[in-house]
C-alpha cells in the first residue's frame, strides 16, 4: 500500500482521529481519503485473533492458531534460528489472517522469579533476549508482518502493574533493562514499539519523553510507530507530546477530543500530531495483502522440532535417559494427558491441536502404563516397572499476566507424589511443565533425571516423547538461574514494592550476575543444560582487535555417539571499571550441531559494548582501560577456560570543577601534576613535607570536594594564587 496523502490533506478532527483505534484491535479508517485500517493482534507465540468478542486477558475465544513454545522456552533454546523459525511461522500465519501488527515479542527481563509474566519473556540476561527477539522481529517482518516489541520499559511485574513506578538508577537501566529493546530496534528495526503499563521514576511510560523520544527515537534511531499497551494512556495530550503515537484500544472518541482542544487552545503544536499521523500511515502504509495458504499440519510440525530444541535436561544420573524403547515405563501425572503448554492472559492462543505426551509416549514404547494421580494407583505402577516418568509442574491458575506469584514451590501434592513414586520405583524421571522458575528442594535428589519443558507450545507433548526416548537430544540451556531458596534471589527485598513504588534496589547485579558476584549456591546455575552426548571444548584463543574489542575462537567436538547440539558461552569478568560490576557477564553466546566425532572451531566476536559500562556523569558508555578476563562456560558457575586481556580502552580526561573531589584534580592527567606543583610552591616547607610524606592525609582528604579543600588549606595558611584554580579548570576543558 502506498499513500500519497500529506497531513495537511486531512482536517485536525481527521488527523485526531488516527491516532486511536476504531475499536479494540483495529485503527481508524478514513475511507473518504483512501486510508483503511489494520488489524492487530497478540502475540506473541502464536495468532490471538479475535473475531467476536474482543479483550485483552484471554478471558474470550480466538480463532484457531498454532500454539508455538511461549518465550520462556525459545529463551532456554539459546538458538536464534529456534527463534527465527517462530517468528517467520507466526508471521505467516498473521499474514494469511490479514494481520498486519503481531503484539510481540515481550523483551522485560526476569528480575524476580514470581513476575506472573516470566513465560512471555525469554530471560534474565539483556544478551539473550535481545539476540532471541531480534531474530524473531526480522523473520516476522520478513513475511510482511509488522512485529511490536514490548513492554518498554521496565514491566518486570504485575503487581500493580499500571500504576507502580519503577525507581530504577540510570546506569540499571541502561545496562540490564534497555539493551534488549536497544538491540531489536537498532538490528530489526521493528515497525512498532509497545509502550508499558508501569511508571519509570514517577513517569508513565506512556508519556515518558525521555524513554519514547530521547532514548528510542533519538539516540537509537527508531523510525516506527509507538503504540500504547491496552489502556495505558493516563493522559492523551501528555503522551503524544512524548512521542506515543496510537492509543489502543480505541477510547470511542474521547482521547481525539482532547488532543483537538489541546491544539485549538494552543497548548499542543499540530506539527506534533502531524509528525504521529505519518508514522501511522507509514505503518498502515508497510501493510501488505493478505496472501498464503497455511497449512496446520506443517506449522504443528514446525512447533514440535523447535519445542525440541527448547527443553533443558536438568539432571540425568546414571543416564536415566534416553529411554529404550524396550523399557516398560509407568507415566504418571495429569500433565501426561492434559498438557499444561502456554501460559493465561493476552496471549493466550486456542491451539488448531494439541499433542499429549501421553500418547505420544504410547507410540513409541512397548509397554506404557499409565496413572493420573495421587489418588490413582501411581506409585503401584511405578514398582511395576522399569521406570516411572512423572509429569509435574504449575497450572494455568498458578501462575498468569495479570498477578505475580508469591512462592516458586510445586504444589504440595506433587511432591509427595514425586517422592511417593521414586521411592517405590527403580528410576524416577521428572518432566516439568510451568511458565516460571520452580523450586526443586525437597525432591531434587530422591529422582534420577529431570527434563525441564518450561512451557512447549501444542506440540510439546510429542517432542518431549521424542526427548525422552533419544529420538531428540535435549540441547536448552537455562535463560534463568534456579535458586535454592526464593529468598537468595537479589530481588528479594525490593519485589513487588510498596505504596506505589517498586525500588531496584539490586541495579545491574540481576539474576546470575548476583549470584556469581555474591557467591551464593544456586540449584542450577544459568546456562545450564546437559545432553544426550557430551562436548569438548579446546584450542581457545582470543585476538584483541581494537582499543576495546576482541574476537574469541574455540575449537568444539562432539566427543559421544549421538549427534547433538553445543551453546558456546562467553562471559567478560573485569573490575577495571570504577563502578561496581558483576562477577562475570555472558556477552556472546553460539549454538552449534555436532555429529559425533565433528569437531567445529567457531568465531565470536567481543564488540565494544561487551567491554563498556555505562557512566552516568558523561551519559555514554565507556570502556576502562585495563585489564580483563575472557570466559569460556558451561554455564555461568562452570567456566572451563580464561583468557586474559589487556584494551587500551577509552582515553577520557575528565573536566574539573570546584566540586570535583581532591583525588580527581590530583589524578588528572594534565592538571594533578600542576596543581602539586603550586601547592607544593605556596605551602610552607614543613607542611609541604608533611603532606608528601603522608599518604593517610592524602586518604583523608581524597574524597573533599576541591572547593572545601581550598578552603582548608587556606586556614592552614596555604592560599592557592586567585587565578590559578580557574586556569586549570580551563586546563581540563583542553584549553592553555
Ligand atoms: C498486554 C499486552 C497485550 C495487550 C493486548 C495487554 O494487557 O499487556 O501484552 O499485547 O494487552 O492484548
Amino acid at each position: 500500500m502506498t499513500f500519497q496523502i500529506e497531513s495537511t490533506d486531512l482536517t485536525l478532527e481527521q488527523k485526531a482521529s488516527l491516532l486511536s483505534g476504531r475499536d479494540f484491535w483495529n485503527t481508524e479508517a478514513i475511507e473518504a481519503a483512501g486510508i483503511p485500517s489494520i488489524l492487530l493482534s497478540d502475540g506473541p507465540h502464536g495468532l490471538r485473533r479475535q473475531d467476536s468478542e474482543a479483550d485483552n486477558l484471554g478471558v474470550h475465544d480466538s480463532v484457531s492458531a498454532t500454539c508455538f513454545p511461549p518465550s520462556v522456552a525459545v529463551g532456554s533454546s539459546w538458538d536464534p534460528e529456534v527463534a527465527a523459525r517462530v517468528g517467520a511461522a507466526i508471521g505467516r500465519e498473521a499474514r494469511a489472517a490479514g494481520v498486519s501488527v503481531v503484539l510481540g515479542p515481550g523483551v522485560n527481563i526476569k528480575r524476580s522469579p514470581l513476575c506472573g509474566r516470566n513465560f512471555e519473556y525469554y530471560s534474565e540476561d539483556p544478551l539473550v533476549s535481545g539476540v532471541l527477539a531480534t531474530a524473531y522481529v526480522r523473520a516476522m517482518q520478513a513475511e510482511g508482518v509488522g512485529a511490536s516489541v514490548k513492554h518498554f520499559a521496565a514491566n518486570n511485574q504485575e503487581t500493580d502493574r499500571m500504576r507502580v513506578s519503577v525507581d530504577v538508577d540510570e546506569r540499571t537501566l541502561r545496562e540490564i533493562y534497555l539493551p534488549a529493546f536497544e538491540r531489536v530496534v537498532t538490528e530489526a528495526r521493528p515497525a512498532t514499539v509497545m509502550c508499558s503499563y508501569n511508571r519509570v521514576n514517577g513517569v508513565y511510560a506512556s508519556q515518558n519523553r525521555r524513554l519514547l523520544t530521547d532514548v528510542l527515537r533519538d539516540e537509537w534511531g527508531f523510525d516506527g510507530t509507538v503504540v500504547s499497551d491496552w489502556g495505558a494512556v493516563n493522559d492523551r495530550v501528555a503522551a503524544l507530546a512524548a512521542g506515543l503515537d496510537l492509543e489502543m484500544p480505541g477510547t470511542g472518541g474521547s482521547g481525539d477530543a482532547e488532543i483537538v482542544a489541546a491544539v485549538r487552545n494552543g497548548e499542543l503544536d499540530e506539527a506534533v500530531v502531524d509528525r504521529s499521523v505519518r508514522r501511522l500511515l507509514a505503518l498502515i502504509g508497510r501493510t501488505v495483502p493478505p496472501a498464503g495458504d497455511v497449512d496446520p499440519d506443517e506449522q504443528h510440525e514446525v512447533a514440535k522440532q523447535v519445542a525440541a530444541d527448547c527443553a533443558v535436561l536438568l539432571k540425568n544420573d546414571g543416564d536415566a535417559l534416553p529411554l529404550s524403547t524396550r523399557a516398560a515405563v509407568a507415566v504418571i501425572g495429569e500433565f501426561a494427558a492434559n498438557p499444561r503448554f502456554q501460559g493465561g492472559g493476552s496471549s493466550h492462543v486456542n491451539p488448531t491441536r494439541v499433542d499429549t505426551a501421553l500418547d505420544a509416549i504410547r507410540e513409541l514404547g512397548e509397554s506404557v502404563t499409565y496413572a493420573s494421580d495421587l489418588a490413582g494407583n501411581a506409585v503401584e505402577i511405578a514398582r511395576q516397572a522399569d521406570v516411572a516418568v512423572v509429569f509435574a509442574g504449575l497450572g494455568e491458575r498458578d501462575e498468569s499476566e495479570g498477578f505475580d506469584r508469591e512462592i516458586i514451590d510445586l504444589p504440595a501434592a506433587q511432591v509427595e507424589l514425586i517422592k511417593a513414586v521414586a521411592a517405590a520405583s527403580r528410576r524416577t524421571v521428572v518432566v516439568l511443565s510451568h511458565g516460571g522458575v520452580v523450586s526443586l528442594e525437597g525432591w531434587h535428589d530422591d529422582v534420577d533425571a529431570i527434563l525441564d519443558g518450561w512451557l512447549l507450545g501444542q506440540a510439546g507433548g510429542s517432542a518431549i516423547a521424542d526427548l525422552l526416548f533419544g529420538i531428540a537430544n535435549p540441547s536448552g540451556r537455562l535463560a534463568e538461574s534456579i535458586p535454592l531458596r526464593l529468598q537468595d534471589n537479589p530481588s528479594y527485598l525490593n519485589f513487588p514494592g510498596e505504596s506505589g513504588h517498586v525500588r531496584y534496589g539490586e541495579g545491574v547485579i540481576v539474576g546470575y550476575r548476583y549470584y556469581e558476584t555474591a557467591d551464593v549456591a544456586v540449584r542450577y546455575p544459568f546456562g545450564h543444560g546437559l545432553s544426550y552426548t557430551t562436548f569438548e571444548t579446546g584450542d581457545p584463543t582470543v585476538t584483541v582487535t581494537g582499543d576495546d574489542s576482541a574476537t574469541v575462537a574455540v575449537s568444539v567436538t562432539n566427543t559421544g555417539t549421538r549427534a547433538g547440539k553445543h551453546v558456546v558461552q562467553v562471559y567478560v569478568a573485569s573490575s577495571e571499571a570504577p563502578v561496581r560490576c558483576p562477577a562475570r557477564e555472558l556477552r556472546a553466546f553460539t549454538k552449534i550441531s555436532l555429529e559425533p566425532g565433528e569437531t567445529r572451531r567457531v568465531e565470536l566476536t567481543l564488540d565494544r559494548r561487551a567491554f563498556a559500562w555505562y557512566d552516568i556523569e558523561l551519559s555514554r558508555w565507556v570502556v576502562s582501560p585495563g585489564d580483563y578476563t575472557v570466559q569460556l562456560g558451561r554455564s555461568a558457575a562452570d567456566i572451563v577456560a580464561e583468557l586474559p586481556i589487556t584494551l587500551a580502552g577509552d582515553v577520557i580526561i575528565p573536566v574539573l570543577s570546584l566540586d570535583s573531589t581532591v583525588e580527581a584534580w590530583f589524578g588528572h592527567p594534565i592538571v594533578g601534576p600542576e596543581l602539586g606543583r603550586l601547592l607544593a610552591e605556596n605551602m610552607p616547607g614543613e607542611q609541604s613535607e608533611q603532606a608528601r610524606n603522608s599518604a593517610d592525609w592524602m586518604r583523608m582528604v581524597a574524597s573533599m570536594p576541591m572547593r572545601r579543600f581550598t578552603k582548608l588549606m587556606a586556614y592552614r595558611g596555604v592560599e592557592l594564587p586567585a587565578e590559578s584554580l580557574p586556569r586549570l579548570i580551563e586546563l581540563s576543558k583542553g584549553g592553555a
